[in-house]
């Protein structure tokens, strides 16, 4: 499980059902900073039950860099949610830095697509928002803000309003919030999704260097493969209609890493292929749905056993 492996024999390990791994004995490991265990999770719509997560098992070590990738709708973010303590699992549990999960707290702190700032309040005080709220004194949180906002280069801004920021400051913005916080543990909702492609680029390099300097335990989501293998140390392919782990890749590359290397486009091209078979999963479900709404026939619950369309994932 822990091996790693270079670019030509990148393997996909196809796992994480042996609950060995997670065994319960792991939990308390100091290594171990996230356990994710037999997690399934469904919602109630007007169509009926969807069932969005089987059977959900990873853990990440302390320090670690993890992605899940995994088409739309595959549940990344209702996992995310559930790890943030946000929404709660039909059935599993999940293990955070020794504690079980059970609610929000700021040993996870999330980073969302949209930056979340406060407009009412300037750069430094939304960084600084927090440990307010924490009853950390003025002048020491100003310092922490500070640290923070220096190693996201936005020192200068630290007067700036919210409305005079460009989105990608926005985030680094955020950044600087979460981590003044001191976490554990990120856990980033695709947060540079709404970026365009050199701001996106400039943050890749940012957020690499954040995590080499703090060593926090990132877990982080996005469609975006070569963003997964620019950043991460290992990716999880989450499959669809239920989201489950179908594969694992572990991404041995030098850092800090280039989306534009070599080594980091062949890395994709080859995880592009595992994801291939999910997104035509996805895109021939919805195309079904289109005509069932066009031939005016109800759909009817969605059941785990019969949304599995694409077969033995
Ligand atoms: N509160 C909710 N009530 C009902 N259904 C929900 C709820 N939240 C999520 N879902 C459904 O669960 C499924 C997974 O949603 P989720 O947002 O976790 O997917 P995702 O993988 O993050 O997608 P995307 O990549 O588009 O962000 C979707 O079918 C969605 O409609
Ligand atoms: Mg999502």
């Amino acid at each position: 499980m822990s091996e790693s492996v270079g670019v030509d024999n990148l393997i996909a390990l196809d796992r994480v059902k042996d609950d060995s791994v997670l065994a319960a004995s792991q939990v308390n490991s100091v290594r171990q900073n996230l356990c994710i265990q037999h997690v399934s999770k469904s919602f109630q719509s007007k169509n009926g039950s969807v069932y969005v997560l089987e059977d959900i098992n990873l853990e990440i070590k302390q320090g670690e860099f993890v992605c899940l990738v995994g088409p739309s709708g595959c549940g990344k973010t209702t996992l995310m949610n559930i790890v943030a303590g946000l929404e709660k699992a039909d059935s599993g549990e999940v293990w955070a830095n020794g504690r079980k999960v059970n609610y929000a707290g700021p040993d996870r702190v999330v980073i969302f697509q949209e930056a979340a700032l406060f407009p009412w309040l300037n750069v430094i005080k939304n960084v600084e928002f927090g440990l307010k709220l924490k009853g950390v004194s003025s002048r020491e949180r100003r310092d922490i803000a500070l640290e923070y906002l220096k190693m996201v280069h936005l020192t200068r801004f630290q007067n700036a309003h919210v409305h005079e920021l460009s989105g990608g400051m926005k985030q680094r913005v955020a950044i600087a919030r979460a981590l003044a916080m001191n976490p554990e543990m990120l856990l980033m909702d695709e947060p540079f999704s709404a970026l365009d492609a050199q701001t996106r680029w400039i943050l890749h390099f940012e957020l690499q260097n954040i995590w080499m300097k703090t060593k926090k335990t990132i877990l982080f989501v996005t469609h975006n493969i070569r963003e997964a293998v620019c950043l991460a140390d290992r990716i999880f392919i989450l499959s669809t209609s239920p989201g489950r782990i179908k594969k694992e890749f572990f991404v041995d590359l030098p850092r800090p890493r280039d989306d534009n290397d070599v080594s980091v486009a062949e890395y994709s091209t080859k995880i592009m292929k595992e994801l291939k078979a999910e997104i035509d999963k996805v895109v021939k479900c919805e195309m079904d749905a289109d005509s069932c709404v066009e031939c005016d026939i109800k759909c009817t619950t969605v059941e785990p056993a019969k949304t599995d369309i694409g077969g033995g994932i």
